[in-house]
């Protein structure tokens, strides 16, 4: 199958029963996408399909050819590129929104793909588009904080995220 991750061409020899979380990390290396509950639960695990948020582990890798695919090692580049971090990845950081960090790549690429919709969501938005994504650490409210701010200098910069 051939696959398109962070905007790089892939041709990967894996069975068709292979997931895409395992595509990503045991093919590809991509190991910022992370496996925690492998059966949709936690969202630990979320990538882009086309700049809509999904569950890695319950999507067959087959099923994303022809789709770009987006995992937490492309935000740099969805985020403006030019080797500098997505500004939720620098927000995240700002704001410590991160503990034992295994939910952080997943929560980094649900928010990046609200931010990419509207670098203004109301608290009710960042809630619904961040309801797939659990913190067993309950760093909700830094996470929320952070999109906020992110959100603010993307809209200072002058625009939403390229990408979404
Ligand atoms: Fe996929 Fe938890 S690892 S939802
Ligand atoms: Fe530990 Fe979220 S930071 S699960």
């Amino acid at each position: 199958m051939r696959l398109t991750v962070n905007e790089r061409a892939y041709d990967v020899d894996a069975p068709p029963h292979h997931t895409l979380l395992e595509v990503l990390r045991e093919r590809l290396s991509l190991t910022g996408t992370k496996l925690v509950c492998d059966r949709g639960e936690c969202g630990a695990c979320t990538v882009l399909l086309d700049g809509v948020p999904a569950y890695a582990c319950l999507t067959l890798a087959a099923a994303c050819a022809g789709q770009a695919i987006t995992t937490v090692e492309g935000l740099p580049a969805l985020g403006g590129g030019g080797g500098v971090l997505h500004p939720l990845q620098a927000a995240f950081i700002r704001h410590d929104a991160v503990q034992c960090g295994f939910c952080t790549p997943g929560q980094l690429v649900a928010g990046a793909a609200l931010l990419a919709r509207t670098s203004s969501p109301t608290d009710d938005e960042i809630l619904a588009a961040m309801s797939g994504n659990l913190c067993r650490c309950g760093t909700y409210p830094k996470i929320v904080a952070a999109i906020r701010d992110a959100g603010a200098e993307m809209a200072a910069r002058g625009g939403e995220a390229p990408g979404g």
